[in-house]
């Protein structure tokens, strides 16, 4: 050996693609191009996939039956060595598929070298992500169900509790704080189906595709695809290797999620409040002030609201990545993974944190109570009070405006003020109006599919369990 490596020496050694290179990647090239700091979390999708393609191959008669039993016994033994932590993670091997080649080929020899026959990592990356991706989302879809059923509990347990409802952030009308949990239930669900039919295209097999145009050898793609548990593989090769459609729609459905899950966090937050002190958040999801020893910060709905942000990033990040791109794989295709990543990564710890947190919550129903009270809730109960006994209902708003006024003025609220006091406005109220002006009569009365009033909530909760 002398010192003085021959140029294509210096990288055809090295690198599995450097036969027609005739100087050494520059060094800074080489950390900038590489992926392996990142990608090395798809290494167990990427043996799986690996394994089958070999499978694959020896079926098709591509390998002899000791090629791949070779091969599937070095790659269970670099998996073994990545999850002992003993595996050496090389940058000049650019991404986590040559990392696992080489030190395959370094296991078992040149039979190593047979892997790749009839795929690029174009396909197998693609192939990869896919995997990886529909085995987070089946973990996802179950965060997402013990939430839901955390909701669901929630939703029993305070279904007689009554709050106020809000417009504007203004006292509107009573509603139960079951029905209003509910609210929550129901966006978690459109959530839910749209991760399932993410799913629907996530789970299909663009190994085969190689480069782009596909392959000369004899493959047999419907035998892969079953083998890794893919519906079907993918019609066109020029498509399979670009297509990051699957990603951008997951990034989708993860922003409505954390979107959702923000406009949860937020009223947590303001309910949490000395102000509306509705709720109580037990102090395992809250952390203290440095400075100000009184304080109970929601530091979990906040963070919550606050990832809400990179998230929807992610999604801009992947649309924009692929705007623009010509067929069929880029470079470009490779920033993929990191917005994905960390999407899953977001998601599932807040999915974690509002499943555990959920049935945590306790709410202060005297609070609420009080609060529902205040702001003349129970004013739309009252001019459809006129409206049944015959007045028009605009004249009955004009009725109850002036009633309001008087309570405004006076601090009290509708159902505090005496007959004879209403029959100044009115003298078709009667005295069957305080049944109307109670918080229980005003929740009670929206007895209808969709309504607020406890027993309805109860059956919505009966129906969701059922699904
Ligand atoms: N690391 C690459 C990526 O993540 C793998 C595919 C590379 N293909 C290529 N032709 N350079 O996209």
């Amino acid at each position: 050996m002398t010192d003085q490596k021959k140029p294509d020496q210096a990288t055809s050694s090295e690198k599995p693609w450097g036969g027609r290179f005739s100087e050494p990647t520059d060094a800074f090239v080489e950390r900038f191009t590489a992926s392996v700091g990142f990608d090395q979390r798809l290494y167990h999708h990427d043996i799986t996939g690996s394994i089958a393609h070999a499978t694959m191959l020896a079926e098709v008669g591509v390998l002899t039956v000791e090629e791949r039993d070779s091969i599937i016994d070095g790659l269970s033994g670099v998996k073994e060595d990545i999850e002992a932590g003993r595996f050496e993670w090389s940058v000049s091997l650019e991404d986590v598929h040559m990392n696992i080649e080489a030190q395959l080929t370094k296991r078992i020899g040149i039979t190593g070298k047979k892997l790749h026959t009839g795929r690029s990592r174009n396909d197998q990356v693609a192939t990869d992500i896919r995997l990886y991706l529909r085995d987070e989302i089946d973990v996802i879809a179950e965060e997402l169900r013990r939430l839901q059923t955390g909701l669901l509990d929630l939703a029993e347990r305070e279904a007689d509790t009554i709050m106020p409802g809000f417009t504007h952030l203004q006292t509107a009308q009573p509603v139960t704080f079951g029905h209003h949990l509910l609210a929550w239930y129901e966006m978690l669900v459109r959530d839910a189906e749209r991760l399932q039919d993410c799913r629907k295209r996530v789970n299909v097999m663009p190994l085969g595709a190689a480069a782009l145009a596909g392959t000369t050898y004899p493959i047999d793609r419907a035998m892969t695809a079953r083998l890794l548990g893919f519906d079907r593989p993918t019609e066109n090769s020029l498509d399979s290797v670009s297509d990051r459609d699957f990603a951008i729609e997951f990034c989708g459905f993860a922003a409505l999620l954390m979107t959702h899950l923000s406009r949860f966090s937020e009223e947590l937050v303001l309910w949490a409040s000395a102000q509306f002190d509705f709720i109580d958040l037990p102090d395992r999801f809250c952390t203290g002030s440095s400075i100000m020893p009184q304080k109970k910060n929601p530091d979990v709905p906040e963070l919550v609201r606050g990832k809400t942000g990179r998230v929807n990033g992610h999604l801009i990040s992947l649309l924009t990545l692929m705007k623009s791109q010509p067929l069929a794989y880029n470079k470009d295709n490779q920033e993929d993974k990191e917005p994905l990543f960390d999407t899953v990564d977001t998601v599932k710890g807040c999915l974690k944190a509002y499943a555990d947190m959920v049935p945590a919550i306790r709410a202060k129903a005297e609070n609420m109570r009080v609060a529902a009270k205040r702001g003349f809730s129970t004013a739309t109960d009252l001019a459809d009070y006129l409206v049944k006994k015959g007045m028009p209902f605009r004249d009955a708003h004009e009725v109850v405006g002036k009633a309001v006024a008087f309570g405004v003025a006076e601090a009290r609220d509708l159902s505090d003020m005496t007959l004879e006091e209403l029959k100044r406005f009115s003298d078709t109220i009667g005295e069957d109006v305080f049944d109307v002006l109670t918080l229980e009569g005003s929740v009670q009365a929206r007895d209808h599919l969709g309504g607020t009033a406890p027993n309805q909530v109860r059956d919505a909760v009966a129906r969701a369990r059922k699904l």
